[in-house]
């Protein structure tokens, strides 16, 4: 099948934002944990990107904030703080239902069943049942002007990893602790490695 930008536009909404939500292939999957004043807030976000790594900085798509109120940017801007936890096997289907439109005054930690953990003086809540969490300080908001959306990127202050899945060059085994991935914005897929390979120096590349 080959689709050209009309094919695409002429196609039904709902098969268009499926068929495009899934094109870019497997994406992370995470549950970002934020903490207002009168409430805690939970969602799950397939967007999380490497920005860097000195200063340690990570990233992810919040969709536009301008017809529906959405909790988890309003935390951050008030708070300054959030938190990364990886979904992994036995919560996936929990950390799926954290996208409904849930009151903002009820917590979907509540609502899926989800544990609230505060590490040391970290001001934002992690999620108990998560093995790979982060905690991040509010860097930046970066408006993107093609579609309002807006990547909000943070520097990270903690790192919680379990010792089993890192060895000592700090290579991280995310099959070890279940982490899965997500398709489109439905479909969740188990990681399996399939090998590792050195950084590529341009003369040691095998003949093929
Ligand atoms: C699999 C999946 C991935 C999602 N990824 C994102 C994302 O990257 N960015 C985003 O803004 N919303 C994403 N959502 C939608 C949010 O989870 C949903 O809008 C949630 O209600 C936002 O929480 P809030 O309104 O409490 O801030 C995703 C939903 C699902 C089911």
């Amino acid at each position: 099948m080959r689709l050209t930008e009309k094919n695409i536009n002429d196609l039904n909404r709902v098969k268009r934002l499926n068929l495009i939500n899934g094109v870019s292939g497997i994406k992370s999957a995470n549950l970002i944990g934020t903490y207002s004043r009168s409430n805690t807030n939970l969602a799950i976000i397939s967007s999380v990107v490497h920005i860097g790594s000195d200063p340690a900085l990570l990233g992810f798509i919040m969709r536009p904030s301008s017809e529906v109120k959405r909790d988890t940017l309003n935390n951050i801007e008030s708070n300054g703080y959030f938190t990364i936890n990886h979904i992994h096997e036995s919560i996936i289907e929990k950390a799926h239902y954290t996208s409904a439109k849930i009151d903002s005054k009820i917590s979907e930690f509540d609502v899926c069943s989800l544990t609230e953990e505060y590490l040391g003086d970290f001001p934002a809540p992690f999620v108990q049942e998560c093995h790979l969490k982060m905690g991040l300080k509010f860097a930046e908001k970066v408006e993107i002007k093609s579609n309002g959306t807006s990547m909000i990127i943070g520097e990270l202050k903690e790192l919680i990893i379990p010792d089993e899945c890192i060895d000592d060059r700090g290579y991280i085994r995310l099959d070890r602790i279940f982490t899965v991935g997500i398709g489109g914005l439905n479909s969740y897929y188990n990681l399996k490695r399939i090998t590792t390979l050195p950084y590529a120096r341009p003369n040691e590349i095998p003949k093929f």
